[in-house]
């Protein structure tokens, strides 16, 4: 049974003086044990939410991770840094492929660093508006994961890999994709990984949608087999948004749960 995941990516929102309560305030409303829940919030805020989330259940997450282990990179976060600080870790969101030029290649070894130090990695991936027109989501989607995993001769479970499908257009922007369109994409996304050499466990491969999620849009998406879970941007900072997209994503846990005995 793979889990079902909701992960909040607070992006560049919050500071240390007020993400530790509302990190302590989102995981009193979303207190269901059945999904796993993991907020990311800005490096800074780190130790903050960490400290406010200790036995709520709630992991903490960053959201990015240089691809080198340590070195002259002023500026920037290593995977070693964040032990201790951190369970889980973005990798490759288009936020950052976009601005800071992000590679698959770099993308395939920041993968490799959070796998050193013990982190669990959201891979993302999605195409851009023009790629989805012409259609090439598929290509553009097969050729990310590809690149991503390439290399990594890791047991997925041990890895304890997740992957994020987010169409660009459809971050920050109040449009969704079609859920059917998400789960197929998912498909896509398994096979990829099993062409990349985990063909024994890419079925167990947890796929996320993210894009727009919210407590009214998060059933569409929950309601495919393919999708498990959500990766959620705006709506993470209001606790009853979170709320209500924790407690569908309860409904599906306990329903696939019980489906599967
Ligand atoms: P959004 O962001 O929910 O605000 O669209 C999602 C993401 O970027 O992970």
């Amino acid at each position: 049974m793979r889990p079902i995941v909701i992960a909040a990516n607070w992006k560049m929102h919050t500071t240390p003086a007020d993400a530790g309560d509302l990190a302590a305030l989102i995981a009193s409303r979303t207190d269901v044990p059945e999904v796993v829940r993991v907020i990311c919030p800005p490096f800074v805020a780190l130790s903050a939410v960490r400290d406010a989330l200790l036995g709520s259940g709630v992991a903490v997450g960053a959201q990015n991770v240089h691809h080198e282990r340590t070195g002259a990179f002023t500026g920037e976060v290593s995977a070693p840094m964040l032990v201790g600080l951190a369970e889980w870790v973005l990798i490759g969101h288009s936020e950052r492929r976009r601005d800071a030029g992000e590679t698959d290649t770099q993308v395939n070894a920041k993968l490799e660093r959070a796998w050193e130090s013990g982190l669990r990695p959201v891979l993302c991936v999605g195409e851009q508006l023009g790629e989805r027109e012409s259609g090439r989501a598929e290509g553009v989607v097969r050729s990310q994961v590809l690149g991503a995993l390439q290399g990594h001769a890791l047991a997925l479970r041990s890895a304890g890999l997740v992957v994020a499908y987010e169409p660009v257009w459809a971050i920050g922007t109040g449009r969704t994709a079609r859920g059917s369109d998400a789960a197929a994409m998912a498909d896509v996304i398994r096979e990829t990984a099993a062409n990349a050499g985990w063909a024994a466990d890419a079925a167990d491969l947890p796929v996320l949608y993210g894009g727009s999620v919210t407590s009214a849009s998060i059933g569409e998406f929950l309601a495919e087999a393919a999708i498990d879970g959500a990766l959620v941007g705006g709506a993470s900072l209001k606790p009853d948004e979170m709320a209500g997209i924790v407690a569908r994503a309860a409904v599906t846990a306990r329903a696939r749960r019980e489906a599967g005995e």
